[in-house]
């Protein structure tokens, strides 16, 4: 059974090794980025506060994902801002574990009322991922990416 687990001092240089396939590197920032830029929070209308996690299959790192809370921001409250699979380890399922166990969280918070996510227009992989879990696109575009909204109540 996967699992995640907080990225921590004992395993963000293994998780900064993990890579997608490079026609995939457009989509996502690299885990190194991510992972500096949790120690800080995002500033997006307003503070949010980034929370980083391995995925991993036993003990072997096999992805990464990464999301923010704002619980005063009006259209979303949580909102996933990474997710990525390592280039071996795709197409197995672990990216959709990922997803549910950020939505898990998610519905155990009162406070998140509505999830968001956005992702390039042409990344039908994370696309079909995020409609088959519910995610409905709002019509807006963020720096050139789809947004779309999972309402939880
Ligand atoms: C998107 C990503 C995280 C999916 O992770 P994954 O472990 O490969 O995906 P899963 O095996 O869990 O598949 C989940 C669903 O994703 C969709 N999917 C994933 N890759 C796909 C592809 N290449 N083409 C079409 N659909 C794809 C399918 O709908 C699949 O549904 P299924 O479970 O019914 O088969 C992974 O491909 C990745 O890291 N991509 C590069 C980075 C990226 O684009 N991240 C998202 C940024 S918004």
């Amino acid at each position: 059974m996967p699992e995640i687990r907080p990225v921590t001092k004992e395993n963000w240089q293994t998780l900064i090794g993990l890579k997608v396939r490079e026609d995939q590197r457009r989509f996502v920032a690299s885990n190194l980025y991510s992972i500096a830029q949790a120690q800080f929070g995002d500033e997006f209308e307003g503070h949010w506060d980034l929370f980083a996690y391995g995925i991993y299959d036993g003990d072997v790192p096999v992805g990464f994902l990464m999301y923010g809370f704002n619980f005063l921001y009006p259209k979303h409250q949580a909102y996933i801002q990474r997710l990525m699979v390592d280039e071996n380890f795709q197409g197995k399922g672990f990216g959709r574990f990922g997803m549910i166990k950020m939505l898990e969280i998610f519905r155990a918070d009162e406070r998140v009322n509505t999830v968001g996510i956005s992702y390039e227009p042409d990344n039908d992989g994370a696309r079909k991922l995020y409609a088959s879990l519910g995610f409905v696109e709002t019509g807006e575009v963020v720096e050139g990416e789809v947004v779309a909204e999972l309402k939880l109540k």
